[in-house]
């Protein structure tokens, strides 16, 4: 079996290096960060994902993963490297390529001493044109190698989605391998089907370029259908009788679209849709290209959160000193990540506009906390964050959450309204109170 190295293990490389070394290989995983490098060494996970802790914690006391900060030993014991650092954006939207730039320097530092071929393989987000660019050459000057004779080099890009990050790793929809050369993506291809027991899944195998595109692309579709449905809904809101639901339903019944990610609702958020949305449309703009439908689904999404205020304010008649109970702060259920959460882009809206906030979530209170700190309150349990509230708005659509009902809302409350900004709930079962909902017509 190869032996392999990750190196950053935040939520991708971790993930991953923890089903690596579930499925029998040995892992070498390179993390800078003293506090993350501690909890993992551990067995405990620095982040919420269902089912990691387990498979960590397996992992580490069984010595499969090897948790450490030097490159130089990571690459010496394995023989295919896999880059998983961050790519943030910048302000002005450009991808911040700074994590890439430092880990493939020492990457390439460390391949200098080592005898023989090894496979080095990009993860991260990197705008097109990068792995052949930046990445070959630094890799080329640190090394003092050449690429595709000493070493190979592949863009692997990841789809995995938070919340479901290891099935999205073990059974994933496709495998794409962009290399540079025939050696490297054979050599991917051959550790591919050794990690999935030679029941490989789809398999795309181009050239680097491509498969950068395609993790763009992959996103910005994914981003611009939710945008669609949110364009939508807010038709829907004019037109008595109408929901958006339904007719998402019915477009999504054609196997053309497809039903996934038509959800309306407050729009996208997380540490992708909305980074790589920017990243994409920043660099095809500096290229002269205006990818139109992209600014589209960005400028939708970012007036979602301004349309679900206007829900607010229409169904309890201003908002100045009204206790709105905010459920639900994570960026989506299932994980405890708040970054670009739009529960907290709504929440900074609604203090602005003079509002009180007491929010719950199953997970992300504390992170929540971090960005929002006093500014609101927060509810140890559904029944506290709903008591003497003018206002229910459900954000965030945790499973736990459905078993709001009428009743509920009206022991609890000071006067029953609901908001669903996340069509979690059937309008008819809130016929007796005040009840607005994205996508809902009057
Ligand atoms: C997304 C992609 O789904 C993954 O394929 C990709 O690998 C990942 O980004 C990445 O680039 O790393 P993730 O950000 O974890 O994964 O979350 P999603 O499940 O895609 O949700 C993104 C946002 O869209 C959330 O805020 C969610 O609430 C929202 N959403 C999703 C909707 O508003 N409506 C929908 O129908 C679906």
């Amino acid at each position: 079996m190869f032996s392999v190295s990750v190196i950053g293990l935040g939520y991708v490389g971790l993930t991953f290096a923890a089903c690596l070394a579930n499925r029998g290989f040995r892992v070498y995983g390179v993390e800078s960060d003293e506090e993350k490098r501690k909890l993992i060494l551990e067995g405990r996970p620095p982040f919420y994902e269902p089912g990691l802790d387990s498979l960590l914690s397996k992992a580490i006391s069984c010595g499969s993963l090897i948790v450490m900060n030097d490159f130089q030993s990571a690459i010496q014991n394995s023989y295919i490297t896999f880059v998983c650092v961050g790519t943030p954006s910048r302000d002005d939207g450009s991808v911040d390529l700074s994590q890439v730039e430092s880990a493939v320097r020492e990457v390439g530092r460390a391949l200098k001493k080592k005898n023989g071929y090894h496979l080095v393989v990009l993860r991260s987000t990197i705008p097109p044109g990068t792995t052949e660019g930046l990445v070959k050459k630094l890799l080329e000057e640190e090394s003092s190698k050449i690429a595709e004779v000493e070493f190979g080099l592949c863009f692997n890009p990841e789809f995995l989605s938070e919340g479901k990050a290891i099935e999205g790793i073990m059974k994933p929809d496709k495998v794409v391998i962009g290399a540079v050369d025939e050696r490297s993506g054979k050599l991917l291809l051959e550790f591919y089907r050794e990690f999935y027991s030679g029941k490989l899944p789809p398999i795309l195998l181009t050239n680097p370029v491509n498969a950068e595109l395609i993790k763009y692309a992959n996103n910005a579709f994914l981003a611009m259908k939710i945008s669609f449905a949110n364009m939508f809904s807010r038709l829907c809101s004019k037109l008595k009788g109408a929901d958006v639901a339904v007719v998402m339903k019915g477009i999504g019944m054609d196997s053309r679209i497809c039903n996934a990610f038509l959800g309306a609702g407050l729009g996208w958020g997380g540490s992708c849709f909305p980074k790589d949305t920017r990243g994409i449309l920043f660099y095809a703009k500096k290229l002269g290209v205006d990818l139109k439908l992209i600014r589209a689904s960005i400028e939708i999404n970012e007036e979602q959160i301004e349309y679900a205020l206007e829900l607010a304010e229409n169904l309890i008649g201003g908002l100045r000193d009204k206790l709105i109970a905010v459920l639900g702060l994570a960026f989506k259920p299932g994980t405890d990540d708040v970054r670009e959460s739009r529960a907290i882009k709504l929440i900074e809206k609604l203090l602005e506009k003079g509002a009180r906030i007491r929010a719950h979530d199953p997970k992300a209170m504390e992170n929540a906390r971090r960005i929002l700190g006093d500014r609101i309150e927060y509810a140890g349990s559904i029944e506290e964050c709903l008591s003497d509230a003018d206002l229910c708005i459900l954000a965030t659509e945790w499973p736990e959450y459905r078993q709001i009902n009428s009743d509920l809302l009206k022991k609890y409350m000071k006067s029953p309204a609901l908001l669903d900004c996340r069509r979690l709930y059937d309008p008819n079962q809130f016929r007796g109170i005040r009840f607005a909902a994205i996508g809902l017509g009057p």
